[in-house]
């Protein structure tokens, strides 16, 4: 192919799909980010386990993509020969659930004839804020991430499209995982987040003292596990017999805090590794929690550094962000002067750091 050939962006829309844990996610946006539809269904069929159940998920996306996809595109008023590009979520994630997406938009981008782009999940996440028109003033390169969902808890820095640092990671459970873990011990329903964020409201946050774990250790990691077991003895008087509301409220709100604190306690720290960033991304259906976010504004404030959390339908898992990274990598190897990206050859992975991204772009080296 002669270089100077190479489109500077796709010839059509890039449709995309989401699968790698309980969303089943479909989404087409055009060639310059505009969202022309999107379906998101979060599976029902794991509340009655308290946890998401792989095999029930990879069967629920199997059963549910071809109406997922159907739908966008309707929406979108396409047809399937319009798309120009096709990604899925490839991994990180259950295993399950990414063969079922990704073979899908495989098979479809054969049938169409059309590249396939891999998209790692988590650099998804990471590449939301960029969307036009989402954060005011745009969220130029580098940038500091805070990523804290159900199945992730970490600080990265995102310095371009496959350039990623990873500054800390959660040593035990992620933040939303002991969420989850702290609202079953009281009683609510689950996924915990929202339900104990409700229940906080009516609670005292400084009515039960509880640990501030790693609080000021160097460097940005977390850990919550000491916190859930505070949780427990403070629990263990009562047996099995009903809690005080008011108890279970002021429990509920000083775990709320402790996190809150200990979080933005972390990102101080990483704000304090990477000196160069402008904007603080926090993403993730945790990134969701009033106080949580007020605490993040208040560090980002003090810093004079920028704060944004995309809003929740953008923060927890969509298709949006799959498309919008398949986008991205299409620009940066047309900005590279690189083929365009085809990944059909690629397997699922369930671990997918994103440190190996940057190989996408080490052929360039060899091109004069
Ligand atoms: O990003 P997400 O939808 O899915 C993944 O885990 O990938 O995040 C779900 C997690 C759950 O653990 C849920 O309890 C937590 O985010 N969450 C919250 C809130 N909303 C959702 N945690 C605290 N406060 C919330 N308002
Ligand atoms: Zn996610």
């Amino acid at each position: 192919m002669n270089l100077s050939d190479i489109p500077p962006m796709p010839p059509g829309p890039v449709l995309a799909i989401e699968s790698s844990c309980d969303e089943t996610a479909c989404a087409i946006l055009a060639p310059d980010g505009t969202c022309l539809g999107q379906h998101v269904v979060s599976q029902d069929g794991h509340a009655h386990f308290g946890g998401v159940v792989p095999e029930i998920a990879a069967r629920a996306h199997l059963a549910l993509l071809p109406g997922v996809v159907s739908a966008t595109l309707h929406d979108a008023g396409l047809r399937p020969a319009d798309i120009a590009l096709v990604a899925a979520s490839t991994g990180p994630g259950l295993i399950g659930g990414l063969i079922v997406g990704s073979g899908f938009a495989k098979g479809l981008a054969m049938a169409l004839g059309v590249p396939f782009v891999a998209v790692n999940h988590v650099e998804a996440h990471a590449l939301t804020a960029r969307l036009p028109g989402l954060v005011e003033g745009g969220a130029p390169f580098p940038y500091l991430l805070l990523l804290v969902s159900g199945g992730h808890c970490q600080c990265l820095a995102v310095e371009g499209v496959g350039q990623y640092r990873k500054l800390g990671g959660t040593i035990d459970d992620a933040a939303g995982e002991a969420f989850d873990k702290v609202a079953k011990m009281l009683g609510l329903g689950w996924p915990g987040g929202p339900a104990l964020e409700k229940l906080a409201r009516e609670g005292d946050p400084t009515a039960i003292p509880l640990p501030r774990p790693l609080w000021r250790r160097p460097g940005c990691d977390f850990s919550f596990s000491g916190l859930k077991t505070a949780i427990a003895q403070k629990l263990a008087p009562y047996g099995q017999d009903a809690l005080p509301r008011q108890f279970a409220a002021d429990l509920a709100a000083s775990f709320q805090q402790a996190v809150a604190d200990v979080v933005a306690d972390r990102i101080e720290h990483a704000l304090d590794m990477m000196p160069q960033a402008g904007l603080l991304v926090a993403a993730g259906g945790v990134a969701a929690n009033t106080v949580l976010r007020a605490r993040l504004e208040d560090c980002a404030a003090r810093r004079g550094v920028r704060f944004t959390a995309p809003p929740l339908r953008l923060c927890t898992d969509n298709a949006v962000m799959v498309a919008w990274a398949a986008l991205e990598t299409w620009h940066e190897t047309a900005r590279r002067h690189m083929p365009p990206p085809d990944d059909s050859a690629m397997r699922p992975r369930p671990r997918w750091p994103l440190e190996d991204m940057a190989t996408r772009f080490e052929a360039v080296a060899s091109i004069p």
